[in-house]
């Protein structure tokens, strides 16, 4: 049977590399340790879109480039807001964005890196009936995401969230870069194929697993009993979110990276006893997951703590996947140039297993 396409390799691609058995991810040539928490989201957008845009300035002039972006996706999606807003804050992102041109360039991709970064707090903003901020091209991308969210930006919460988006730039194949690459396939524009990408990430077995996190937290504090709570989920066969991946047999190396950032944070106020209750929730899924599934090595993954630290720098758990999104657009973004690149239609066959036709005579 045909089932998930475990293993099948459909690209080749300079952008990010999986190791699932060592647990290390390499995104052009560098691991995921050497940039998170070092290198700014705008020099790793410089990095993935390095060689897929023949007009890609220095990343001190594209980090420019994003501001001004911001403010022109601002621009053309303020009339759309109202409308936008009654939807879910995913759904309003993803049509907000579909607003947008659907063109090849430089232009177009930097809209769209701009997009998710602006909608997400307008439409949060909106939605507790205050006016959305508009952005402010000077300043760095992650603190305007959080000034417009919430009118000030501390620098520590910045960095964090900037950590955030830079550790998940790109990932392999995942579902939604795979399916923003079909699409990129097909020579449709940039727009059309991080549509499809963004329909992938929704979903709770890739990029909708943060928010339920949160609420699996609030359910063990309230239960008081962490074990007895994950090995109920499990007799009742409901997955524990956050652990688990198609790829990884060990330790998903973004959750570490995640994790110290959260640690930082964690020292400076409530985030540590939030911190406490999430390490104690880790290992008792890890027990109990290890006896419960002997035959796989289900470990944590990337959405465990994100889940703390997209709480800790103030975003609802409602809006966590449009986050992420904001993150991995710019290695969507690149994986399309790079497809599209090859010229190739990406098409591959089914086997037919329906009734055979009635033959007539
Ligand atoms: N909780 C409980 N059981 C899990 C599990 C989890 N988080 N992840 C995998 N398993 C179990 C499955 O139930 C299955 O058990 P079975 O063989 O007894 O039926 C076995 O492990 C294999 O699962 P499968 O769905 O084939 O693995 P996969 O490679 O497709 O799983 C995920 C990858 C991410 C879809 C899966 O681990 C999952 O659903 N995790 C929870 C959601 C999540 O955190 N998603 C974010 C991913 S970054």
């Amino acid at each position: 049977m045909a089932n998930g396409l475990d293993d099948v390799v459909a690209a080749d691609t300079v952008l990010s590399d999986v190791d699932g058995s060592g647990g290390h991810l390499t995104i052009r040539g560098h691991s995921l340790a050497g940039l998170a928490g070092r290198w700014r989201y705008a020099q790793v957008v410089h990095l993935l879109f390095d060689g897929f845009f023949d007009d890609l300035p220095s990343d001190a002039e594209l980090e420019k480039a994003i501001g001004k972006a911001r403010v022109d996706v601002f621009d053309r999606v303020k009339p759309l807001l109202t409308q936008l807003a009654p939807l879910d804050i995913y759904s309003g992102m993803r049509a907000g964005m579909a607003v947008l041109p659907d063109g090849d360039g430089l232009a177009d991709a930097l809209r769209l890196i701009a997009a998710p970064a602006v909608l997400t707090p307008a439409l949060l903003r909106l939605g507790r009936g205050e006016t959305p901020v508009a952005p402010d091209e000077k300043a760095d991308h992650a603190g305007d995401m959080l000034r417009m969210l919430a009118g000030i930006a501390s620098p520590t919460l910045a960095k964090a969230l900037d950590s955030y988006l830079v550790t998940v730039c790109d990932h392999g194949l995942n579902a939604s870069t795979f399916a923003t690459r079909v699409v990129a396939s097909t020579q449709a524009g940039l727009t059309s194929a991080i549509l499809a990408g963004l329909g992938a990430l929704k979903g709770p077995l890739h990029g909708g697993a943060p928010g339920p996190v949160i609420e699996m937290l609030d359910a063990i504090e309230a239960s008081g009993d962490a074990t007895a709570w994950l090995r109920n989920q499990i007799a009742r066969d409901e997955r524990i979110m956050g652990f688990g991946h198609r790829i990884y047999r060990v330790r998903d190396p973004r959750a570490d990276a995640l994790k110290a950032v959260v640690r930082q944070l964690g020292s400076r106020n409530e985030t540590g006893s939030r911190l406490a209750l999430a390490e104690t929730v880790e290992q008792a899924a890890l027990e109990v997951l290890r006896i419960a599934k002997p035959q796989r090595s289900i470990q944590t993954n990337v959405e465990f703590y994100t889940a703390l630290l997209l709480e800790a720098v103030g975003f609802p758990k409602e809006a966590f996947s449009n986050v992420f999104a904001a993150g991995r657009v710019a290695g969507w973004i690149a994986h399309a140039r790079e497809q599209q690149a090859t010229g190739r239609l990406i098409r591959p066959q089914s086997r037919y297993v329906g009734p055979v036709p009635d033959l007539v005579a």
